[in-house]
């Protein structure tokens, strides 16, 4: 549970629940907004500094005035549409407020009987704190030298009662993705017998297909995506699963009311932004825009960087002469842990240039 509180304390949710017990007020609420001039730099949870798209904003707003009502037709709606997307069928996925509770469910899932599953290290893992090695056995893998999964050491990895792989891609810490092919083979031959969950909060940042419409045909493999992202929508919380008719049927079992627990409002919000390319292009062009003047300013700083296809950067420490934590502290700029001593590596997200300005010269 450690991991889950200290992510709550990193977002700030901890601040907010304290105050929810006093008073909940505009202001409260504002203090999520990184752009007036004493609030934080928000660079610590890869959100989207430019969402959500104007077009989301008004259908949002529009939606509010049905709020007394139950959102049978949006849900629906958002569902048929997703399933377009990702030409999949409606039966092929499941809605929920926010990608964590699919792969929180995928979880509950596979680990009902107990077993082991294997992780890469590093990864995004808040989500598996909720069991302890005694009842779900984690086997951590090392990525490989480039920071990549190391798919033949993960499938080396498998044993006997090995329920799930959790494949992050592209990953989150490290920014990279898993070549497309090797990931293919590694899923036919691993999914005969091992659930494979596939992790694709970042992939449309990429020019990477996305895996989803595998689950047409393969019951093992599950797929996760989110608004939170690319569509700038992560306070609506908004996320969906994709896989096999029958593994997504099982899924549902474990909730009360499947698909019945997100918000008219998010989900309108959601189903415009699906439609806003216009919008979703401009975000990925701003951020390569703004991650190549970070990598550049980066370098003169002695700070490596490796490839990254998302929207943030992990990089190396080794041989920064500043205290980096320190600095981000003294300049009120939010931003990751170090991962790895070795090298010290840590990430930062990218936000929009003037942001990305701000912490280059915090940095300086
Ligand atoms: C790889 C990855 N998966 C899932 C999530 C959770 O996203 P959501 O907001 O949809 O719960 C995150 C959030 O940062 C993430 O980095």
């Amino acid at each position: 549970m450690n991991n889950r509180r200290n992510w709550i304390k990193e977002t700030g949710l901890g601040i907010l629940g304290m105050s929810l017990g006093i008073n909940i007020n505009a202001q409260t609420i504002t203090k999520e907004q990184p752009s007036n001039s004493d609030s934080m730099t928000l660079l610590g949870l890869n959100e989207n500094p430019y969402g959500p798209s104007p077009k989301a904003l008004i259908a949002m707003q529009e939606s509010i005035s049905n709020a007394n009502r139950y959102a049978f037709k949006t849900t629906t709606a958002l569902i048929n549409a997703i399933a377009k997307k990702n030409e999949v069928t409606p039966e092929n996925v499941l809605l929920a407020p926010g990608s964590t509770e699919l792969l929180d469910l995928t979880f509950q899932l596979t680990s009902q009987n107990k077993g082991s599953y294997i992780i890469a290290n590093n990864t995004f893992d808040y989500w598996t704190s909720t069991k302890t090695d005694s009842e779900f056995k984690r086997i951590p893998i090392p990525l490989t030298k480039d920071k990549k999964h190391d798919l033949k050491a993960m499938f080396n990895a498998i044993q006997t009662d090995t329920k799930l792989i959790y494949i992050c891609n592209p990953n989150n810490p490290t920014g990279t993705i898993c070549n497309r092919k090797e990931l293919l083979s590694f899923i036919e031959k691993v999914s005969e017998k091992v659930m494979i969950l596939i992790d694709e909060a970042y992939i449309d940042y990429t020019e990477e297909e996305s895996l989803g419409n595998l689950g047409i045909t393969n019951k093992n493999v599950i797929i996760t995506k989110t608004f939170s992202k690319l569509h700038g929508l992560a306070g609506a919380r908004i996320g969906y699963a994709i896989g096999h008719t029958s593994t997504i049927k099982k899924l549902k079992e474990l909730k009360s009311w499947p698909n019945g627990n997100l918000s008219l409002i998010s989900m309108a919000g959601a189903l415009v932004s699906l439609q806003d390319h216009a919008f979703t292009e401009k975000v990925k062009k701003l951020n390569i825009e703004a991650k190549e003047y970070t990598i550049k300013e980066f370098q003169k700083l002695k700070i490596t960087t490796i490839p990254s296809y998302t929207n943030f950067l992990y990089f190396s420490l080794e041989n920064y002469p500043k205290d980096y934590l320190q600095q981000l502290a003294l300049n009120r700029i939010k931003g990751s842990r170090i991962y790895e001593e070795n090298g010290k590596w840590s990430r930062i997200t990218i936000g929009n240039i003037e942001e990305m300005k701000i912490l280059i010269s915090a940095l300086q």
